[in-house]
């Protein structure tokens, strides 16, 4: 679909909810999954992703049913996944992939784990050589390296692992793995990164111990079928911050918001560029801060960002590149290489469409610089068949001087349905 932007005539007034977290969605369903008995949740993200995770995990047996406000899942519980009867199709989810492939590898049977030309392109030997390690037998292209991935389920040894490269699909894949097989799983960061499996892991009585980095899963245990209200995605939430602290006289007010300290990157960030954002934590669920998040128009300068704050921002990053056009000075961000590895190289592809709308931006190999202000101004951009693109060059073009054409776009369903009803007009 192509869309056409126009800039904000009257900036948004917007006191609202977002969908749920897509992380926390992932897990719960394949918890949820795992679990003996029966689990409620709530507020589940109807996105792409998590529809693809709860499709594969209907295909290995769990039963998953609609309920007022929610859905009712029936877990497998000790018996195991069933052997799918085809091809576990993953769609553009990294994380259903990896996550999946961890239970898997501990499973019953074949099951071969593929998805679309993006996901059979992503780096899959980060999870692959620790799941070998533990004795799994698994196959995939360019010598195990690439999906499809076809994994013969058996029973896994333990695993004393250092992670090459931060990343929490990666931890949540050995995680899994570990609790299916009944094994002890120790795992070494070297930064950290979201924790959202861990949080759960605790809040079901999983005896887990995280001290100074590493991480050890030191026991065998069943899961209990549980409750979950899944918070607003505060990857979405970004978006609409993002929105109003480039516009002046722009206020917005999000409720029910994740507020997991690894999610804030991207907030933080704003903060110290000089963003009017400010958020309060009112309550938590299974081990998850929630709350809401309120910002408004301001004036930004530019600022240095280091490998050290990557993780915690990391799906926000294009999005900082378009607010730092706004900013005083020079953005830096380095040590973001890990940016070229998701749906799309997002350093590369950003670079290209924020030049083409005026942006002085250069490409480095890690990361990018900015110069502002600049005052972007408007044109025709591709999406790149990436999500958090295409919702980053929306709110590049709400800023503009001049309209934006948006080819390839109707991606943001993948983590944020919805996300084109907020900008009545822009069609
Ligand atoms: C995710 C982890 C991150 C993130 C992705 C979701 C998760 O990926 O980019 O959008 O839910 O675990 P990596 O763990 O590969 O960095």
């Amino acid at each position: 679909m192509q869309v056409l932007v126009h800039p904000e005539a009257s900036p948004w007034q917007l006191r609202l909810s977002v969908p749920g977290d897509k992380s926390l969605s992932h897990r719960a369903l394949i918890l949820a999954a795992m679990a003996r008995g029966e689990s409620f949740l709530g507020g589940l993200s109807e996105s792409r992703d998590v529809r693809t995770t709860l499709r594969c995990l209907q295909a290995l047996g769990a039963r998953i049913r609609p309920q007022a406000d929610g859905r009712v899942v029936s877990g497998w519980g000790p018996a195991g996944p069933l052997e799918p009867g085809k091809v576990l199709d993953c769609g553009g989810s990294g994380t259903t992939l990896r996550l999946l492939a961890g239970v898997l590898a501990a499973g019953r049977g074949l099951a071969v784990l593929s998805g679309d030309s993006s996901l059979r392109r992503r780096p899959m030997a980060r999870i692959v050589d620790p799941l070998v390690r533990m004795g799994a037998r698994i196959w995939g292209r360019a010598g195990g390296r690439l999906a499809p991935l076809a994994l013969q389920g058996g029973p896994l040894g333990d695993l004393s692992w250092q992670l090459p490269v931060a990343s929490a699909q990666v931890k949540s894949c050995l995680l899994l793995a570990g609790l299916q097989a009944g094994v002890r799983v120790e795992l070494r960061e070297p930064l950290p990164s979201r924790d959202h499996t861990e949080r759960m892991l605790k809040a079901l009585g999983v005896p887990l111990e995280c001290s100074g980095g590493t991480l050890r899963l030191v026991g065998v245990a069943e899961l209990p079928g549980f409750r979950l209200s899944v918070p607003g995605d505060p990857s979405s939430a970004a978006f609409l911050v993002a929105a109003a602290v480039m516009n002046p006289g722009a206020r917005v007010r999000i409720e029910g918001v994740c507020l997991n300290p690894g999610r804030l990157g991207f907030f933080e960030i704003l903060r110290r560029m000089g963003g009017r954002v400010r958020w309060e934590v009112t309550g938590s669920e299974l081990g998850e801060p929630v709350g809401w998040i309120e910002a408004a128009g301001s004036e930004l300068r530019g600022l240095e960002v280091g490998a050290g704050e990557v993780p915690a921002a990391l799906d926000e990053l294009p999005l900082l590149a378009v607010v730092a056009t706004r900013g005083a000075g020079r953005t830096r961000v380095s040590g973001a290489g890990e940016l070229r590895r998701k749906e799309s190289d997002r350093i590369g592809c950003l670079v290209g469409e924020l030049q083409r709308m005026g942006a002085r931006i250069r490409e480095q190999e890690e990361g990018f610089e900015v110069e502002g202000p600049v005052r972007l101004a408007g044109g025709t951009v591709r999406c790149h068949r990436d999500h958090r693109l295409e919702m980053s060059l929306a709110v590049a073009a709400l800023s503009a001087s001049g309209p934006t054409r948006l080819l390839g776009a109707g991606f943001s369903e993948v983590s944020f349905p919805g996300f084109w009803d907020l900008l009545p007009g822009h069609r």
